[in-house]
């Protein structure tokens, strides 16, 4: 029964059309002359793992249940919290397992939260780029029960960002009908942010983080934002806003600004790059990024358009 039924959505998979869009957006994340091998793609998850198990537990010792009343919250959300901080602690056991020697320990991390409320949005964002890098690397996995190890902690932490979002802030949990797939140098890019250094018995993974993007206070759909970067090039340069399975390329004027498209929605990554094509953007024209913006919607907006 199990096998008729995978059949049965092998076939449909078949037949179904990929999202038109996805067709240049693939390009862009297959981009890489070196793939990483199944190890590789392992220790990077253990990488962005080791990350969050650290997240959570520093901000359970340091947040008792006094304080997340204090910041107003039920008590429910700190016996939620630890449920999440013990997957997260399992999903670093199964990796560390499966890599054995060849496992990454745990680095150190400077975390920008200052209480409970910051730590919490802090969560929401880092499960997102969670769900995207497990998204991005799928491709590169050979093996496949790694494969569904993945796809099930791929879903594991998409509920924890669910219900970060939904529950705890009573947002958007979801931005389109797909989450975002991003590269593997554009998750560790965000990923680096929060990391001071790493032992030096860790095997150097195959990624490398880019320029720093912050975009200027106060973007807004439709409106005019900054785009703040070092630019060592002479060139002209796009910023790339990436959602969903849709990308789009926005030219910057002199001032390194640009109009946000109005049909964004939810969590959105933007990177500058020379490329005013996005199926071109590629590591040698990257310029900066990514950046994570975020678009919040009530309950009675429509579905974006955004298809890239
Ligand atoms: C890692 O484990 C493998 C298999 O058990 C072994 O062949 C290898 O020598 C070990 N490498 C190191 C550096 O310990
Ligand atoms: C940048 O390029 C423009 C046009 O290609 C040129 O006029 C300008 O002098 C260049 N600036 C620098 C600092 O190289
Ligand atoms: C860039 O900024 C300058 C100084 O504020 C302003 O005069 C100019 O109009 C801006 N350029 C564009 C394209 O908005």
């Amino acid at each position: 029964m199990r096998s008729a039924a995978i059949a049965a959505l092998a076939a449909i998979g078949a037949v179904s059309a990929m999202p038109s869009s996805y067709a240049s957006f693939k390009n862009a994340l297959n981009r890489r002359a070196d793939g990483p091998t199944d190890t590789q793609v392992l220790q990077y998850a253990l990488t962005l793992e080791n990350l969050e198990k650290r997240l959570y537990a520093d901000a359970l010792s340091q947040f008792d249940e006094a304080a997340f009343a204090a910041a107003g919250y039920p008590s429910w959300v700190r016996g939620r919290i630890s449920q999440i901080a013990g997957h997260e602690a399992d999903h670093v056991s199964l990796l560390s397992g499966a890599l054995g020697n060849a496992s990454v320990a745990e680095c150190t991390y400077n975390f920008p939260y200052t209480d409970v409320k910051s730590f919490v949005g802090l969560t929401t964002l880092i499960e997102n780029v969670g769900v995207s890098a497990y998204a991005g690397a799928a491709q590169y996995i050979t093996d496949k029960d790694y494969l569904t190890v993945a796809a099930v902690i791929l879903s594991t932490e998409a509920r924890h960002q669910a219900w970060e979002s939904a529950a705890i802030g009573n947002a958007n949990p979801w931005g389109s009908a797909y989450d975002t797939p991003l590269g593997l140098d554009m998750v560790y890019t965000l990923a680096s942010a929060f990391i001071t250094s790493c032992p030096d018995s860790n095997a150097a993974l195959p990624v490398k983080a880019y320029p720093t993007l912050t975009v200027g206070e106060g973007y807004a759909l439709g409106s005019s934002a900054t785009f703040t970067f070092d630019d060592p090039r002479n060139a002209t340069n796009y910023v790339v806003f990436y959602e969903g399975l849709g990308s789009r390329a926005i030219q910057l004027d002199e001032n390194d600004s640009a109009t946000i498209p109005t049909d964004l929605q939810g969590i959105v990554y933007a990177v500058i790059s020379t490329s005013s094509d996005p199926s071109a953007v590629a590591d040698d024209n990257i310029v900066a990024g990514p950046a994570i913006l975020d678009f919040p919607f009530n309950a009675w907006t429509a579905n974006p358009a955004f298809s890239g």
